[in-house]
């Protein structure tokens, strides 16, 4: 047995194989990343075999140095192969309408979409304040690039029946500082997506750059056409799409640490470089925010593409697409509930109806079904919902969805609302995030059983109900407050 806290520098070094069994302890403390039941954090293929594959082709670069591709070309070829895939099913390459592609290889969409903006910042010097116009349903790494680049953000509202923004309202955003245009394909909360080709046409009239965040969808959207779904056009073929990410460790399923941001040609992708020779080391010439980068993820990556080929990517977009209509309909088939969004890509997205559950309630007693969901608070008008992320290795278990969905609802209703002291709530209601002090927030975190001591509590619903409560300000402050209780060295 070891505590949590075990020293990562014992006195005396531990043996191999009792340092993996403490890993291996420490592991099961975690969600399930297999089997189908979590749907967040994870994505899965229950393709026998691969997770073994993907983590010898890890071993085989991890000492591997992404800094200088010289030095590493197996990295280079690598690299290559995977942009080149990633161009060829999103419309880009020789003898398409996007020949010229260009694109790097990051740690993630986060790095990829941090990247695309500073791309665009970055070529435009002339202006002082440069601007980003967004829909409110972007992923807030676009609002964490503008935070750490200093680019301002203008969010164009959803329309609250369609969950995408109006044309003529991200028109009305552009102005003579806007940079880069964004839109998803499809959004992380809701699954939908975006306008892309009047939204393009917009940024191009304005002579502005466009991003689509295919991060989430990128590799599985190309395939739902290819089943038949109705997907609107929304990669490189869409003539005003300047760049366009995918996150190959989302649905190209490689292990995490991989995500592509192509463009459409190399003077698009120029400033999006960091060159420094002003120093007596060596010159630095970097294409991402990293500069000494592992191999291992993107042999990894390499591995899974190569292993799984077109025709498995097909399969397991098939299976996903079976397994999401299967939950939805066990979720149009519960009194109570409604889908937010008819799905359209692999997202389920449903909230209660004025008659049904508390749905924090619901996803805590999903939770004690083995069913990982994950909640979405209230925002701008758009009540709170559960997002379902949606793999292939949910098809297996998709049958068992909806009788413990009708179970766990029935529990919710038995159990009724989470009722907060009144004080709290109103606390919540009322707060600022100067108003919060670190004492204050640690009795708040108290009062909702969150230790100090790392630990969480079983139910969520009263820590999600105070967050629903409270504007998205003093979610943020509140919630930096809460991981910086868990975030404690371990001596
Ligand atoms: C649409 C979209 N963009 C960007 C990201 C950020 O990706 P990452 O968590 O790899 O940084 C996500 C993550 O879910 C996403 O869904």
């Amino acid at each position: 047995m070891i505590d949590k806290s075990g020293s990562a520098l014992p006195k005396h070094g531990v043996p191999a194989e009792q340092v993996l069994a403490e890993i291996r302890q420490l592991r099961a403390m975690d969600r399930p990343t297999h089997g189908g039941r979590l749907f967040a954090y994870v994505y899965d293929p229950a393709v026998p075999g691969l997770d073994e594959l993907a983590a010898a082709a890890y071993a085989e670069s991890a000492h591997v140095n992404g800094l200088d591709p010289t030095a590493f070309p197996s990295l280079l070829a690598m690299e290559n192969a995977l942009v080149g895939a990633a161009s060829r099913l999103l419309g880009g390459g020789p003898g398409t309408s996007a020949p010229d592609v260009v694109g790097s290889v990051t740690s993630g969409g986060t790095e990829s979409l941090i990247l695309a903006v500073k791309a665009a910042r970055d070529a435009r010097p002339d202006l002082a304040a440069p601007r980003i116009v967004v829909p409110a349903s972007a992923h807030a790494a676009f609002a964490k690039a503008a935070h750490y680049l200093r680019v301002e953000l203008d969010t164009v509202p959803l329309d609250p029946a369609t969950l995408r923004p109006a044309v003529a309202d991200v028109a009305a955003a552009v102005g003579p500082d806007t940079v880069l245009v964004v839109c998803s394909a499809p959004s992380y909360a809701h699954g939908v997506v975006d306008p892309i080709e009047q939204i393009a046409e917009v940024a191009a009239a304005a002579g502005v750059r466009c991003h689509v965040d295919a991060c989430f969808g990128g590799w599985t959207l190309p395939y739902l056409r290819r089943l038949g779904a109705p997907v609107p056009a929304f990669d490189l073929t869409v003539p005003g799409v300047t760049s366009i990410s995918v996150d190959l460790h989302k649905y190209a399923y490689a292990p995490k640490g991989v995500s592509v941001l192509l463009h459409r040609d190399p003077a698009l992708r120029a400033p999006q470089y960091f060159a420094y020779a002003d120093w007596p080391g060596y010159t630095m010439i970097n294409p991402v925010i990293s500069s000494t980068r592992s191999g291992g993820p993107i042999a990894a990556a390499y591995a899974t593409l190569r292993h799984l080929g077109d025709d498995g990517y097909l399969e397991l977009t098939r299976r996903t697409r079976e397994a999401v209509r299967e939950l939805a309909e066990a979720v149009r088939g519960v009194d109570g509930l409604r889908l937010v969004a008819e799905p359209e890509s692999t997202v389920l997205c449903c909230t209660t109806t004025d008659s049904g559950p508390d749905l924090f309630v619901l996803v805590d007693e999903l939770a004690a079904r083995g069913w990982h969901t994950q909640p979405q608070l209230t925002y701008a008008g758009l009540p709170r919902s559960v997002h379902l992320t949606v793999t292939a290795a949910v098809a297996p278990r998709a049958a068992e969805f909806g009788p413990d969905l009708r179970d766990a609802v029935a529990a919710a209703r038995a159990a009724g609302p989470v009722a907060l002291p009144p004080e709290l709530l109103a606390l919540a209601y009322s707060l600022t995030p100067e108003l919060l002090t670190v004492d204050l927030v640690a009795a708040v975190a108290a009062g909702l059983g969150l230790g100090a001591g790392g630990g969480l509590p079983d139910r969520m619903a009263p820590v999600n109900t105070l967050l629903d409560a409270a504007p998205p300000a003093v979610r943020e402050r509140l919630l930096v407050e809460f991981v910086s209780l868990l975030q404690r060295p371990a001596y």
